[in-house]
């Protein structure tokens, strides 16, 4: 990796709600445009990128089920569905930007991208492609297994040296509030992160996961100008969990 950058091996998990934007679609071209330009800089250094898409500004399966009684591997499975277009869409961003990009599907959708297979990943990081792992979640109908925990699982699967989790200001309201002012970054463990019932911003399983396999989580506001690039090239930005 080059010598100046933290990380060599990012995993980049970006919730669905961030993706809706201002737009009255189900996605803003604006965020992915956002989110594709800062993830190319980061490319462009060096950084190997993997991201990891939710699937809630499609379909909000916990809603559903609350609302109809729908069997929750059911409304998983339409979750996991509905991250592969966010997939499709980002690969599209990214590649108009000129960054080479690989799609990889958890369950297969062979004419629309190609199948997970670890090694495979792992050869198109190296070769310098963003890959995103797409179709992944809630499979197994545990409401607990969210596409947090899926992306934790890929970053222990590919070596990847962090996870990091983009969303909206909402969504780490606790974590950010406390360094609005000062622009310093934040450090806390994963103790205390489950001490503290930050579980509003990530799944408590993730921060487990992670906790056992020792891999740091960054959480950050997507939305800060550069806070992407940075947070992918290692600047502090947002909130680091680790030991
Ligand atoms: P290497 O040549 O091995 O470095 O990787 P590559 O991804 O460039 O080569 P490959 O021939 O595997 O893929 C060429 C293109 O086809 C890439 O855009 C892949 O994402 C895509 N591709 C590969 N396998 C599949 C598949 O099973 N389904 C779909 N839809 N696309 C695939």
């Amino acid at each position: 990796k080059p010598s100046n950058l933290r990380w060599r091996r990012v995993v980049f998990k970006i919730t669905g709600a961030a993706l809706a934007g201002n737009s009255p679609q189900n996605v803003d071209p604006k965020v992915t445009t956002l989110i594709a330009r800062e993830v190319a800089t980061a490319n462009r250094l060096g950084v190997e990128v993997a991201i990891v898409l939710g699937g809630s500004n499609f379909f909000r399966g916990d809603q559903w089920v609350n609302a109809t009684g729908l069997d929750r591997s059911t409304a998983c499975q339409i979750g996991m569905m509905a991250t592969v277009m966010n997939s499709i869409l980002l690969q599209a961003s990214l590649e108009k930007l000129g960054v080479q990009t690989r799609v990889q599907t958890a369950f297969t959708m062979q004419e629309i991208a190609e199948p997970y297979v670890r090694r495979k990943a792992i050869r198109h990081l190296e070769k310098g492609r963003v890959v995103i792992f797409a179709g992944i979640g809630a499979g197994t109908g545990n409401p607990l297994f969210t596409t947090d925990t899926a992306a934790v699982l890929r970053a222990s699967e590919i070596n990847a040296d962090v996870v990091m989790k983009g969303s909206n200001m909402d969504g780490v309201y606790d974590c950010h509030s406390r360094n609005n002012n000062s622009g310093s970054s934040e450090h806390i463990s994963y103790r205390e992160f489950v001490a503290r019932g930050l579980n509003n911003s990530i799944d408590m399983t993730a921060i487990q996961f992670c906790e056992e396999n020792n891999i740091p989580v960054v959480m950050f506001d997507l939305f800060e100008p550069g806070n992407i690039s940075r947070a992918l090239c290692g600047d502090q930005v947002g909130t680091l969990i680790d030991q």
